[in-house]
């Protein structure tokens, strides 16, 4: 069955997508069922009639599937159109570059666990260390060769917590990092390794004249505008040696992108969209991994968040709640980090809201 209907004056949410006319036409649409339309970002332009051919879903739970979603119309359940919105879900922020150094200058007071971001619920450093040691294994056997001639390059490298395990493993490390504050906690920690290199630069301007076997990307992106995504990745091929890796670790979130704004600012992507940009930057993406540990550290986070709303705990010094909460999850293993997520997961259950995923990453050459 065929429907085509015209929608008049469709508005935006959010001021990313202001479609003007819309002609909706989605075949193969049961339209008693149809609640949302997924259109293709390349067939929405602000102020043109456009033809677009929705695919139709019951719920959004599938946004993640489609990997250039740029506006959802949202149609009542008969499709009846006059009610119909448009609203835009991978409404890109416009991050403030120097809100992001400020944020980080001032976190490097607490580097060690600001890095990982446990500092803001005081989380203790065996959480830290709990998340690195399973992150580790997974970067390990990404990068995984006879790595003690070979070097390695970790842009955004924050207080050096990847440059000290790399150190012991790669003949060469060079860390970017574009705080001065992160960069002074990074040097001081690493003094005595004479194999690692940390430049105070911004990963978006750097130049560098030396090409590496592995390329590290650690919480990078989600702190860069989409299109200094694209433009840092397409230049990594120029970074990167002849069969050289590239391993990406992003906070993410399951469906669409979440700007943040304020004095954290940040753009939290969906896997599907970083594997949409990772394509668009003429990158092979080989495997994609949700990241254990992150997970795990997540979850304290989101449960000391919840228990600081309470009245009693809103001012109090945030290890109070942070540290029993963090030894009471670790006693609880497996039943806190791996049990209960894994059943939440199939109900349905999208919780904790944020994920990480890993991204492993070849040059197409
Ligand atoms: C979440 S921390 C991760 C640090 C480190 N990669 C790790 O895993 O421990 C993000 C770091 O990226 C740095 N950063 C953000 N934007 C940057 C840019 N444009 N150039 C260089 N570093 C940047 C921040 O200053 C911060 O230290």
């Amino acid at each position: 069955m065929r429907q085509e209907r015209e929608v008049d004056q469709a508005q935006g949410v959010g001021g990313v997508v202001r479609p003007h006319r819309i002609l909706v036409a989605s075949e193969a649409l049961p339209v008693e069922r149809a609640r949302l339309l997924v259109l293709p970002r390349e067939l929405v332009r602000q102020g043109e009639v456009v033809q677009a051919h929705g695919v139709a879903m019951d719920n959004g739970a599938q946004y993640a599937d489609f990997l250039s979603v740029w506006a959802v119309a949202l149609c009542h359940e008969q499709l009846n159109l006059s009610e119909t919105r448009m609203m835009p879900i991978m409404a890109e922020a416009n991050i403030d570059y120097a809100a992001v150094r400020r944020y980080w200058d001032e976190a490097a007071a607490q580097a060690f666990s600001a890095s990982y971001m446990a500092h803001e619920q005081g989380l203790p450093d065996d959480c830290v260390r709990y998340r690195f040691e399973k992150e580790r294994a997974a970067v390990d056997a990404w990068f995984a060769s006879a790595r003690e001639h070979e070097s390695v390059l970790d842009l955004g490298c924050g207080a050096g917590t990847w440059p000290i395990h790399f150190a012991s493993q790669f003949s060469r490390v060079v860390g970017v990092e574009q705080s001065g504050k992160m960069v002074e906690a990074a040097r001081s920690r690493l003094a005595a390794l004479a194999n690692v290199e940390i430049i105070n630069a911004d990963v978006v301007a750097i130049d560098l004249d030396e090409r590496f076997d592995c390329i590290l990307l650690g919480g990078l992106l989600m702190y860069l505008n989409r299109g200094d995504v694209v433009a840092v990745l397409r230049r990594l091929p120029a970074l990167l040696k002849p069969g050289g890796r590239i391993v990406l670790r992003e906070s993410t979130v399951r469906r669409g992108v979440e700007p943040k704004t304020g004095s954290y600012q940040v753009v939290y992507r969906s896997s599907a969209e970083y594997t949409t940009i990772i394509g668009e930057s003429g990158l092979a993406l080989e495997r994609v991994e949700l990241n254990a540990g992150y997970a795990a550290m997540e979850m304290a986070v989101a449960i000391i968040d919840a228990l600081r709303t309470l009245p009693v705990l809103r001012s109090r010094e945030p290890s109070i709640v942070g540290r029993p909460v963090w030894r009471a999850l670790r006693a609880a293993e497996p039943l806190g980090f791996k049990i209960v997520p894994g059943l939440l997961e199939r109900l349905g259950v999208a919780w904790p809201h944020l994920q990480n995923h890993f991204f492993l990453v070849r040059d197409q050459a």
